[in-house]
């Protein structure tokens, strides 16, 4: 999610609409962000700092210092800790003050203090909202490079109907993730994953597969979605939940893995190939179920397609290729080879001599290995973190 671990500062000015903000700040803590409240003395009136403080998670800031201690709130601190600062509901009163550069309260001068993104949403009657001064002023903070989250029409506390009701907690969260969502390192990039094992049928109620969990797969998929890529997701049999605003497509076999790879290769920037794919399936599958007739009973197999290799061959330049490498023995150079020979920009080696590596446990232990032959060996981490390595190369490459 695009805001999870932002730091976002609502200044909270004094309108009826300021009692939207508590419903907001919930659905920004679910979003998984920090949030840090301001308000204007008169902002206080409408909604207690208790009620905001405690759904926040943080102490409410209101005036330069606090009454009782007497101790400091750095303005230019507050601001500068800032992923986003977000004025809502802004008030006439307070658009005014930031288009000329009032600061007489906590909350303007933060606003003043401020080198991050600043949203404001306004909230006011109808026809101070309309009044050329009020128009003049959200010019200057368009000037400024402050950005609008627009009222709303409907019926005003004041019993007049139009422009100006404070837009809906949901709206506002909603522009919060779009406009965070752009400025990711991964926006407008397409990314396609293989994750899971794959069964391989040889009757009705039997398969071939592995201990594959998905994992690794299902973790790299989720970094991937929160640089900001759109992910689809290709997964073998697994337990694990589709992740959230990820497109999760479910397979069976390798053959239904390759199918759906192809699918998505052609308009995929970047591929991660890192699902445990059979490497043999059973020449024939049979319909009934294969009874216990034979003291001996083989199984003739035959190759499935490599679908790393297969999309290898299509790579435009501009598209990346990751894949993974799971080697015993002769590791380092097995995975060269690999790269080389599936035509990959860098490949991920799991050694399983390494403990706490490979199938079914939480951490993996990797090597990553580039197109110039230089090796990057990471230490034993959750699959998360190496996740993260692993995304944190592809934003380089991309
Ligand atoms: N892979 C694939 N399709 C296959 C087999 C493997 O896409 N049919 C991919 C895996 O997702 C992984 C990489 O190829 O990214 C390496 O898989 P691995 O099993 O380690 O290597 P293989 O090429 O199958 O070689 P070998 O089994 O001989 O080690």
């Amino acid at each position: 999610m695009a805001l999870a671990g932002k730091n976002i500062v609502i200044a909270v000015c004094g309108s009826i609409a300021a009692y939207k903000i508590a419903s907001l700040i919930r659905l920004l803590v679910k979003a998984e962000a920090q949030v840090n409240v301001i308000m204007s003395q008169e902002a206080t009136a409408f909604i207690t700092p208790l009620t905001l403080s405690t759904l926040s998670k943080n102490p409410v800031l209101i005036d330069y210092y606090q009454p009782n201690t007497g101790e400091w709130n750095n303005h230019v601190e507050i601001a500068l800790k800032a992923d986003y600062i977000l004025v809502a509901p802004a008030t006439a009163n307070t658009i005014a003050k930031m288009a000329n550069g009032l600061c007489d309260n906590l909350l303007t001068a933060v606003y003043l203090s401020a080198k991050c993104p600043v949203l404001f949403a306004p909230a006011m009657d109808l026809d101070m909202w309309k009044h050329p001064s009020t128009q003049a002023n959200i010019s200057k903070l368009y000037s400024y490079g402050n950005i609008l989250i627009p009222p709303g029409n409907g019926e005003l506390a004041s019993g007049l109907v139009g422009e100006g009701r404070l837009a809906e907690p949901e709206e506002i969260l909603d522009f919060l993730v779009k406009f965070s969502t752009k400025e990711l390192p991964l926006y407008g990039k397409r990314a396609l994953v293989s994750a899971g094992p794959t069964y391989e049928a040889i009757d009705p109620v039997r398969f071939i597969g592995n201990h594959s969990s998905g994992k690794m797969g299902y973790a790299i998929a989720r970094q991937l979605e929160i640089l900001g890529a759109d992910v689809t997701l290709v997964s073998g049999p697994s337990s694990l939940k589709a992740p959230d605003r990820v497109h999760t497509i479910s397979v069976t076999s390798a053959a239904e893995m390759l199918n759906a790879c192809e699918t998505y290769f052609e308009d995929a920037d970047i591929v991660v190939m890192s699902a445990a794919v059979a490497d043999y399936t059973p020449v024939e599958v049979a319909a009934q179920k294969i009874k216990k007739k034979e003291n001996e009973f083989s199984i003739q197999l035959k190759k499935t397609t490599d679908i790393l290799a297969t999309l290898g061959t299509k790579k435009r330049e501009k598209q990346l290729l990751i894949g993974f490498a799971l080697e015993t023995n002769n590791e380092l150079e097995n995975a060269k080879d690999k790269l080389i020979r599936k035509n990959l920009d860098f490949i991920v080696l799991n050694s399983m001599q390494d403990k706490g590596a490979g199938f079914a446990t939480d951490t993996n232990k990797v090597t990553i290995i580039d197109r110039s032959g230089n090796t990057n060996e990471f230490s034993l981490k959750s699959k998360e973190e190496v996740a993260k390595d692993i995304c944190s190369i592809i934003v380089k490459l991309s």
